[in-house]
């Protein structure tokens, strides 16, 4: 049974005691890529490899870790990412659309409760989406996906935001 089940969505990643397994896990995690890719990801394309790659290995409720840049007013485009083939334009609607409009993260304990939800992969359950913003302007969003339903809650919000601020410098 997934954790959370049965409870309102905005604890059910809070449950059992998994998320305090999960912040030290991101504690951990965001070390990682200090070291990783601080002075020494030659390029954003290389830090974003390297934050899908190790967030997708080390979180294992993740189906699908990565990111899309914006591409024009109402369009994304899938950059790096790991998981299964996942669509390569996003356009007019959906998570990662809406956390550029918003410019603000977005999470979805039911995807099929998120009007215009884009189901790149009809297993996904639930997913969180974060915008990358520089000086004002959304450069790209970190998606994250999960096969099982309520995966995410506003906890895992703070966490992520501080592994995508290690892109800013690279924009
Ligand atoms: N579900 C996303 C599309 C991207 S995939 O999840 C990888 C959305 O609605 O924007």
């Amino acid at each position: 049974m997934p954790c959370g089940e049965g409870e309102p969505a905005g604890v059910a990643a809070a449950c059992g005691g998994e998320m305090i397994n999960r912040g030290g896990r991101y504690e951990r995690i965001l070390r990682q890529l200090q070291g990783l890719i601080v002075g020494a990801s030659p390029t954003l394309i290389a830090a974003m490899a390297t934050v899908s790659a190790v967030l997708h290995a080390k979180m294992p409720h993740h189906s699908w870790t990565g990111f899309y840049f914006v591409a024009g007013e109402d369009e994304l485009h899938v950059g790096p990412y790991q998981g299964p083939a996942a669509c390569q334009v996003l356009k007019g609607q959906g998570v990662c659309l809406h956390a550029v409009r918003t410019r603000a993260a977005v999470v979805v304990p039911d995807v099929a409760a998120f009007p215009g939800h884009i189901a790149c992969d009809s297993r996904s359950r639930s997913e969180i989406a974060l915008p990358l913003v520089k000086d004002g302007r959304v450069v790209a969003v970190l998606d994250v996906d999960s096969n099982e339903p309520a995966q995410f809650s506003a906890a895992d919000v703070a966490p992520l935001e501080r592994i995508v601020a290690l892109l800013l410098p690279f924009c």
